[in-house]
């Protein structure tokens, strides 16, 4: 459905992306997940066309070029850096964005006022984007996206940056753009999120592609053992690393000697840890 061969890209000595391969099936949330400059947007943009590769291809549903443009209107690109026009209000950034995708008459206003009220600017949709808040423009900008409702969707950073409000709005949307059979590709730093939208991630560091799966996969092969952390009454603390670690602290019970008991689970940061020797928080 939507296919990296073999691509690589520099820019000056820096290697952006090297070998890159990663195939998207068809209906799949697929998170790209890592740290800055690692080539997420780079990877977005040689999909989208906007960036030549080096060397590798593309594959588009089957057999398109992202420089034909068919297959472009097939893809709904939302942006790191928001693209819109701050001079017009919400309705005419998404009727101009809808234009360029071939909308016109009572489906671009239809569609409009569709993708308005999804995120949640209905009643904003007059005001000019120019007073808009953070958060407001990444919904727009996802909503200039969707607009011509494409089957595939590259959603770069779709959260940088916005309150908490917009960005469970930008997740829940997702979510809904998922189960109406979209195939969404979302870059991130963040791993929470990956963690709780996607259904399969890549960890990329220094243009590589380090590992894919589903985020429990990934952690049971990379994420290394859960720590069971021990308090007792005397003050003292122990910490043991187990694969098991609920079965761990039922051992503990009846134990008088235990006042407290943390569990940390391995999670994707451990995955990112163990794969990279470094945080993936900054
Ligand atoms: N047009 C460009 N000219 C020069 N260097 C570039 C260009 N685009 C990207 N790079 C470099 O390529 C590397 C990968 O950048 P890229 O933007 O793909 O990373 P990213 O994973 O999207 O990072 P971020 O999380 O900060 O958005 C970085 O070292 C970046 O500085
Ligand atoms: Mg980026």
């Amino acid at each position: 459905m939507l296919g990296w061969n073999e691509v690589s890209k520099g820019f000056g000595t820096v290697r952006a992306l090297r070998n890159f391969t990663l195939r998207i099936e068809p209906g799949e949330v697929f998170g790209l997940l890592g740290p800055n400059g690692a080539g997420k947007s780079t990877a977005i943009g040689i999909a989208l066309g906007l960036v030549r590769p080096d060397s590798g291809t593309i594959t588009i549903a089957g057999e398109g070029s992202p420089r034909d443009p068919a297959t472009r209107r097939s893809i709904g690109a939302a942006p790191q850096a928001i693209a819109l026009y701050d001079e017009l209000s919400g309705r005419e950034n998404l009727r101009y964005f809808g234009r360029l995708q071939g909308l016109a008459g009572a489906t671009l206003t239809r569609r409009v006022d569709e993708v308005l009220d999804e995120v949640g600017l209905l009643p904003r949709a007059r005001d000019r984007v120019l007073g808009y808040s953070g958060g407001m423009k990444r919904r727009l900008n996802l909503a200039a996206a969707i607009v011509h409702d494409p089957p595939i969707l590259l959603l770069d950073e779709p959260t940088a940056g916005v309150d908490p409000q917009s960005r469970n709005n930008i997740l829940d949307m997702c979510r809904s753009l998922s189960r109406r059979g979209k195939t969404i590709v979302y870059t991130t730093h963040y791993m929470e999120e990956a963690a709780r939208l996607c259904t399969r991630v890549g960890i990329i560091d220094h243009g590589s592609l380090l590992a894919t799966g589903t985020v429990g996969s990934l952690i049971s092969q990379h994420g290394g053992e859960s720590v069971v952390t021990i308090t007792r009454t005397d003050g003292s603390e122990s910490r043991v690393a187990t694969p098991d670690p609920v079965r761990h602290a039922a051992g503990l019970i009846g134990d008088a000697s235990v006042q407290g008991l943390r569990i940390d689970r391995a999670d994707l940061e451990s995955v990112f840890l163990n794969l990279t020797g470094r945080s993936l928080r900054d």
